[in-house]
Protein backbone atom coordinates (compact mmCIF):
# COMPACT_ATOMS: atom_id res chain seq x y z
CA UNK A 1 0.00 0.00 0.00
CA UNK A 2 1.41 3.51 -1.07
CA UNK A 3 2.69 5.54 1.50
CA UNK A 4 0.98 8.83 0.25
CA UNK A 5 -1.98 7.83 1.99
CA UNK A 6 -1.02 7.80 5.26
CA UNK A 7 0.29 11.54 4.95
CA UNK A 8 -0.79 13.72 8.22
CA UNK A 9 -0.92 17.53 7.35
CA UNK A 10 1.90 18.73 9.39
CA UNK A 11 -0.25 20.91 11.65
CA UNK A 12 -1.79 17.20 13.33
CA UNK A 13 -0.61 15.08 15.67
CA UNK A 14 -2.43 11.79 15.07
CA UNK A 15 -2.86 9.35 17.95
CA UNK A 16 -3.43 5.85 16.80
CA UNK A 17 -7.26 4.99 18.46
CA UNK A 18 -7.04 2.69 21.88
CA UNK A 19 -9.43 -0.20 21.08
CA UNK A 20 -11.13 -1.30 24.42
CA UNK A 21 -10.27 -5.09 25.38
CA UNK A 22 -9.19 -5.87 22.73
CA UNK A 23 -5.16 -7.41 22.54
CA UNK A 24 -3.16 -6.37 19.42
CA UNK A 25 -1.17 -9.55 18.15
CA UNK A 26 0.80 -7.65 15.01
CA UNK A 27 1.56 -4.31 13.99
CA UNK A 28 2.24 -3.67 10.21
CA UNK A 29 3.22 -0.99 7.72
CA UNK A 30 -0.99 -0.38 6.92
CA UNK A 31 -2.87 -1.65 10.29
CA UNK A 32 -3.12 -3.25 13.22
CA UNK A 33 -4.03 -7.24 14.00
CA UNK A 34 -6.09 -7.93 16.71
CA UNK A 35 -6.72 -10.68 18.56
CA UNK A 36 -10.40 -12.24 18.66
CA UNK A 37 -9.81 -15.58 20.26
CA UNK A 38 -7.44 -18.40 19.65
CA UNK A 39 -8.24 -19.33 15.77
CA UNK A 40 -8.91 -15.65 14.49
CA UNK A 41 -7.59 -11.96 14.65
CA UNK A 42 -9.23 -9.08 12.95
CA UNK A 43 -6.73 -6.95 10.53
CA UNK A 44 -8.34 -3.54 10.19
CA UNK A 45 -6.63 -0.72 9.01
CA UNK A 46 -5.13 1.85 11.17
CA UNK A 47 -7.65 3.75 12.61
CA UNK A 48 -6.75 7.25 14.40
CA UNK A 49 -8.22 8.86 17.19
CA UNK A 50 -10.73 12.29 16.36
CA UNK A 51 -8.74 15.00 17.68
CA UNK A 52 -11.45 16.53 19.21
CA UNK A 53 -14.88 16.59 19.52
CA UNK A 54 -15.16 18.81 16.44
CA UNK A 55 -12.68 16.98 13.96
CA UNK A 56 -13.56 14.21 11.63
CA UNK A 57 -11.67 10.62 12.62
CA UNK A 58 -9.21 10.08 10.32
CA UNK A 59 -8.12 6.84 9.37
CA UNK A 60 -6.07 4.96 6.51
CA UNK A 61 -8.97 3.83 4.04
CA UNK A 62 -7.99 0.50 4.08
CA UNK A 63 -6.13 -2.62 5.60
CA UNK A 64 -4.63 -4.81 2.52
CA UNK A 65 -7.35 -7.07 1.58
CA UNK A 66 -6.45 -10.37 -0.15
CA UNK A 67 -7.74 -11.42 -3.19
CA UNK A 68 -9.91 -14.02 -2.38
CA UNK A 69 -8.01 -16.87 -2.77
CA UNK A 70 -7.59 -20.31 -0.98
CA UNK A 71 -4.50 -22.80 -1.30
CA UNK A 72 -3.05 -24.67 1.30
CA UNK A 73 0.02 -22.82 1.29
CA UNK A 74 -1.50 -18.99 2.03
CA UNK A 75 -3.42 -18.07 4.54
CA UNK A 76 -6.82 -18.11 5.25
CA UNK A 77 -9.53 -15.52 5.33
CA UNK A 78 -12.80 -15.75 6.77
CA UNK A 79 -14.46 -13.04 6.35
CA UNK A 80 -13.75 -10.42 4.06
CA UNK A 81 -17.19 -8.03 3.71
CA UNK A 82 -17.24 -6.51 7.36
CA UNK A 83 -16.08 -2.12 7.68
CA UNK A 84 -13.86 -2.71 10.18
CA UNK A 85 -11.51 -5.06 8.39
CA UNK A 86 -10.95 -8.79 7.58
CA UNK A 87 -11.24 -11.61 9.71
CA UNK A 88 -8.67 -14.17 9.18
CA UNK A 89 -7.31 -17.88 10.74
CA UNK A 90 -4.99 -17.12 13.27
CA UNK A 91 -1.40 -18.58 12.49
CA UNK A 92 1.91 -18.17 14.45
CA UNK A 93 4.90 -15.43 13.07
CA UNK A 94 8.42 -17.02 12.87
CA UNK A 95 9.37 -15.70 16.24
CA UNK A 96 6.80 -17.97 18.42
CA UNK A 97 8.64 -20.98 16.53
CA UNK A 98 12.30 -20.12 17.40
CA UNK A 99 12.08 -21.89 21.06
CA UNK A 100 12.61 -25.39 19.20
CA UNK A 101 14.59 -23.89 16.55
CA UNK A 102 14.87 -25.11 12.99
CA UNK A 103 17.26 -27.00 10.79
CA UNK A 104 18.14 -26.42 7.53
CA UNK A 105 16.00 -29.52 6.62
CA UNK A 106 13.14 -27.88 8.15
CA UNK A 107 13.45 -24.63 6.61
CA UNK A 108 13.69 -25.97 2.98
CA UNK A 109 10.32 -27.72 3.64
CA UNK A 110 9.03 -24.15 4.18
CA UNK A 111 10.86 -22.44 0.93
CA UNK A 112 8.79 -25.24 -0.89
CA UNK A 113 5.84 -24.05 1.02
CA UNK A 114 6.78 -20.57 -0.23
CA UNK A 115 7.11 -21.53 -3.73
CA UNK A 116 4.15 -23.14 -4.10
CA UNK A 117 2.09 -20.35 -2.45
CA UNK A 118 3.90 -18.23 -5.14
CA UNK A 119 3.05 -20.52 -8.45
CA UNK A 120 -0.81 -20.46 -7.18
CA UNK A 121 -0.36 -16.97 -7.30
CA UNK A 122 1.48 -16.94 -10.30
CA UNK A 123 -0.50 -18.57 -11.84
CA UNK A 124 -3.22 -15.99 -11.42
CA UNK A 125 -1.21 -13.37 -12.86
CA UNK A 126 -0.51 -11.96 -9.41
CA UNK A 127 2.66 -10.92 -7.88
CA UNK A 128 2.75 -10.82 -3.76
CA UNK A 129 5.63 -8.00 -4.17
CA UNK A 130 5.96 -7.83 -0.25
CA UNK A 131 7.49 -11.08 0.00
CA UNK A 132 9.83 -11.12 3.40
CA UNK A 133 10.00 -13.03 6.85
CA UNK A 134 7.04 -10.55 8.41
CA UNK A 135 4.97 -11.82 5.71
CA UNK A 136 5.26 -15.78 6.61
CA UNK A 137 3.30 -17.07 9.06
CA UNK A 138 3.22 -20.88 10.38
CA UNK A 139 -0.10 -23.35 11.14
CA UNK A 140 0.47 -26.16 13.80
CA UNK A 141 2.03 -28.16 12.08
CA UNK A 142 5.16 -25.95 10.99
CA UNK A 143 3.80 -25.80 7.55
CA UNK A 144 4.50 -22.29 6.17
CA UNK A 145 2.33 -19.79 4.35
CA UNK A 146 2.42 -16.85 2.81
CA UNK A 147 0.56 -13.51 4.40
CA UNK A 148 -0.36 -9.88 3.87
CA UNK A 149 -1.42 -9.27 0.46
CA UNK A 150 -1.09 -5.86 0.90
CA UNK A 151 0.99 -5.26 -1.94
CA UNK A 152 -0.05 -8.01 -4.00
CA UNK A 153 -1.18 -6.78 -7.77
CA UNK A 154 -1.66 -8.27 -11.35
CA UNK A 155 1.81 -8.28 -12.93
CA UNK A 156 2.95 -5.48 -15.22
CA UNK A 157 2.14 -2.77 -11.98
CA UNK A 158 4.67 -0.55 -10.41
CA UNK A 159 7.23 -2.41 -7.85
CA UNK A 160 6.11 -1.03 -5.02
CA UNK A 161 9.51 -1.18 -3.08
CA UNK A 162 11.10 1.18 -5.55
CA UNK A 163 13.57 3.74 -5.20
CA UNK A 164 14.71 3.46 -1.71
CA UNK A 165 14.02 -0.81 -1.10
CA UNK A 166 15.72 -3.27 -3.44
CA UNK A 167 12.88 -6.02 -1.72
CA UNK A 168 11.62 -7.23 -5.22
CA UNK A 169 15.34 -6.11 -7.49
CA UNK A 170 15.30 -3.30 -9.21
CA UNK A 171 12.65 -3.91 -12.03
CA UNK A 172 10.34 -1.51 -12.38
CA UNK A 173 7.52 -3.14 -12.44
CA UNK A 174 6.01 -6.47 -10.47
CA UNK A 175 6.30 -10.10 -12.24
CA UNK A 176 6.58 -13.39 -11.22
CA UNK A 177 10.85 -12.64 -11.34
CA UNK A 178 10.36 -10.02 -8.94
CA UNK A 179 8.41 -12.07 -6.44
CA UNK A 180 11.62 -14.66 -7.09
CA UNK A 181 14.17 -11.82 -6.00
CA UNK A 182 12.33 -11.22 -2.49
CA UNK A 183 12.27 -15.10 -2.13
CA UNK A 184 16.03 -15.30 -2.10
CA UNK A 185 16.33 -12.54 -0.06
CA UNK A 186 14.34 -14.13 2.08
CA UNK A 187 16.46 -17.40 2.15
CA UNK A 188 19.11 -15.52 2.49
CA UNK A 189 18.24 -13.92 5.28
CA UNK A 190 16.62 -17.05 7.38
CA UNK A 191 19.95 -18.98 6.83
CA UNK A 192 22.58 -16.60 7.42
CA UNK A 193 20.36 -14.42 10.38
CA UNK A 194 20.73 -11.17 8.55
CA UNK A 195 19.06 -9.37 5.73
CA UNK A 196 21.27 -9.15 2.14
CA UNK A 197 22.80 -5.88 1.77
CA UNK A 198 22.16 -5.63 -2.26
CA UNK A 199 22.56 -2.24 -4.21
CA UNK A 200 23.12 -1.40 -7.88
CA UNK A 201 26.57 0.14 -9.13
CA UNK A 202 26.86 3.88 -10.75
CA UNK A 203 25.53 1.57 -13.98
CA UNK A 204 22.59 0.27 -12.48
CA UNK A 205 24.05 -3.00 -12.21
CA UNK A 206 23.20 -5.20 -8.61
CA UNK A 207 26.09 -5.51 -6.57
CA UNK A 208 25.25 -8.82 -4.73
CA UNK A 209 26.83 -10.26 -1.40
CA UNK A 210 28.83 -13.49 -1.32
CA UNK A 211 26.43 -16.35 -0.42
CA UNK A 212 27.12 -18.54 2.24
CA UNK A 213 24.20 -20.82 3.62
CA UNK A 214 26.17 -24.12 3.74
CA UNK A 215 24.06 -25.54 1.51
CA UNK A 216 26.12 -25.67 -1.78
CA UNK A 217 22.36 -26.05 -3.13
CA UNK A 218 20.79 -23.05 -1.57
CA UNK A 219 23.46 -20.64 -2.35
CA UNK A 220 22.61 -21.83 -5.97
CA UNK A 221 18.76 -21.32 -5.65
CA UNK A 222 19.62 -17.30 -3.93
CA UNK A 223 21.93 -16.66 -6.56
CA UNK A 224 19.56 -18.04 -9.44
CA UNK A 225 16.67 -15.61 -8.07
CA UNK A 226 18.74 -12.88 -7.79
CA UNK A 227 19.83 -13.13 -10.91
CA UNK A 228 16.07 -13.72 -12.92
CA UNK A 229 17.60 -17.02 -14.03
CA UNK A 230 14.12 -18.70 -13.17
CA UNK A 231 11.64 -17.76 -16.61
CA UNK A 232 8.95 -19.69 -14.23
CA UNK A 233 8.11 -20.05 -10.40
CA UNK A 234 7.59 -24.16 -11.50
CA UNK A 235 11.30 -23.92 -12.23
CA UNK A 236 12.37 -22.36 -9.16
CA UNK A 237 10.23 -25.04 -7.06
CA UNK A 238 11.51 -27.84 -9.26
CA UNK A 239 15.11 -26.76 -8.18
CA UNK A 240 14.02 -26.34 -4.25
CA UNK A 241 12.28 -30.10 -4.76
CA UNK A 242 15.77 -31.41 -5.50
CA UNK A 243 17.74 -30.08 -3.07
CA UNK A 244 18.96 -32.36 -0.23
CA UNK A 245 17.46 -32.27 2.62
CA UNK A 246 15.83 -35.01 5.05
CA UNK A 247 12.37 -36.40 4.21
CA UNK A 248 9.18 -34.08 5.43
CA UNK A 249 8.35 -35.45 8.90
CA UNK A 250 5.35 -32.96 9.05
CA UNK A 251 2.04 -34.02 9.79
CA UNK A 252 -0.10 -33.20 6.58
CA UNK A 253 -2.55 -29.42 6.25
CA UNK A 254 -5.22 -29.50 8.38
CA UNK A 255 -7.74 -27.12 9.75
CA UNK A 256 -8.04 -27.39 13.26
CA UNK A 257 -11.08 -26.02 13.14
CA UNK A 258 -14.11 -25.50 10.14
CA UNK A 259 -14.32 -22.71 8.41
CA UNK A 260 -18.24 -22.74 9.33
CA UNK A 261 -17.69 -22.50 13.19
CA UNK A 262 -15.08 -19.71 12.98
CA UNK A 263 -17.83 -17.22 10.83
CA UNK A 264 -20.35 -18.20 13.41
CA UNK A 265 -17.50 -17.08 16.06
CA UNK A 266 -17.20 -14.19 14.46
CA UNK A 267 -20.63 -13.13 14.44
CA UNK A 268 -20.40 -13.91 18.14
CA UNK A 269 -18.19 -11.66 18.31
CA UNK A 270 -19.18 -8.68 16.78
CA UNK A 271 -22.23 -8.96 18.52
CA UNK A 272 -20.78 -8.72 22.54
CA UNK A 273 -18.44 -6.09 20.92
CA UNK A 274 -21.86 -4.06 19.93
CA UNK A 275 -23.78 -4.50 23.39
CA UNK A 276 -20.70 -4.33 25.57
CA UNK A 277 -18.82 -1.10 23.75
CA UNK A 278 -21.70 0.37 21.36
CA UNK A 279 -19.22 -0.26 17.97
CA UNK A 280 -16.80 -3.66 16.75
CA UNK A 281 -13.35 -0.67 16.38
CA UNK A 282 -13.62 2.79 17.82
CA UNK A 283 -13.94 5.91 15.59
CA UNK A 284 -14.25 3.58 12.73
CA UNK A 285 -15.02 6.37 9.99
CA UNK A 286 -18.13 6.58 8.44
CA UNK A 287 -18.37 5.65 4.42
CA UNK A 288 -19.42 9.38 3.89
CA UNK A 289 -16.51 10.47 5.77
CA UNK A 290 -13.86 8.26 4.26
CA UNK A 291 -15.59 9.81 1.02
CA UNK A 292 -15.04 13.51 2.16
CA UNK A 293 -11.45 12.49 2.91
CA UNK A 294 -10.49 10.60 0.18
CA UNK A 295 -11.46 13.93 -1.62
CA UNK A 296 -9.03 15.69 0.75
CA UNK A 297 -6.18 13.92 0.55
CA UNK A 298 -6.33 12.64 -2.96
CA UNK A 299 -6.81 8.66 -1.58
CA UNK A 300 -8.20 6.27 -4.14
CA UNK A 301 -10.98 4.50 -2.49
CA UNK A 302 -10.98 1.74 -5.34
CA UNK A 303 -7.15 0.89 -4.92
CA UNK A 304 -8.04 -2.39 -3.62
CA UNK A 305 -10.42 -3.46 -6.63
CA UNK A 306 -7.23 -3.99 -8.47
CA UNK A 307 -7.74 -7.55 -8.98
CA UNK A 308 -9.22 -8.34 -12.34
N1 LIG B 1 -3.49 -14.46 10.47
C1 LIG B 1 -2.63 -14.02 11.39
N2 LIG B 1 -2.38 -14.72 12.52
C2 LIG B 1 -1.51 -14.25 13.43
N3 LIG B 1 -0.80 -13.11 13.31
C3 LIG B 1 -0.99 -12.37 12.21
C4 LIG B 1 -1.92 -12.77 11.20
N4 LIG B 1 -1.88 -11.85 10.21
C5 LIG B 1 -0.99 -10.92 10.60
N5 LIG B 1 -0.45 -11.21 11.79
C6 LIG B 1 0.59 -10.45 12.51
O1 LIG B 1 0.38 -9.05 12.30
C7 LIG B 1 1.51 -8.47 11.60
C8 LIG B 1 1.01 -7.43 10.62
O2 LIG B 1 0.10 -8.06 9.72
P1 LIG B 1 0.24 -7.87 8.14
O3 LIG B 1 -0.88 -8.64 7.48
O4 LIG B 1 1.61 -8.24 7.70
O5 LIG B 1 -0.06 -6.32 8.03
P2 LIG B 1 0.62 -5.12 7.20
O6 LIG B 1 -0.05 -5.13 5.85
O7 LIG B 1 0.23 -3.90 7.96
O8 LIG B 1 2.11 -5.39 7.16
C9 LIG B 1 2.23 -9.66 10.94
O9 LIG B 1 3.60 -9.41 10.76
C10 LIG B 1 1.98 -10.78 11.94
O10 LIG B 1 2.91 -10.74 13.00
MG1 LIG C 1 3.06 -7.22 6.70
Amino acid sequence: MSNSRFRKPADVQLTVQYQKGLDIVGVGAAGQVYNVDEHIVLKACRIYEPPSEQDTPRASPCCGSSPRIRTRNIIEAIHTDHPEGIYLRKYQPLSALAPTSSSQSDRVHWYRDLLRALLHLHRLGIAHADLRRDNVLFDHRRHALLSDFGAACPFGRPNPSLPVLLLNGPSETVSAATDHFAMGSLIYELETGARPDLSADDHGALVLPQIHTRHAGLDALVENAWRGHYARTEDMLEHADCLDALPDSREPYERPIPRAELTARITQWRNTRQEHHGCVLYSLPTDLQLHILAERYGWNLDDELRFP
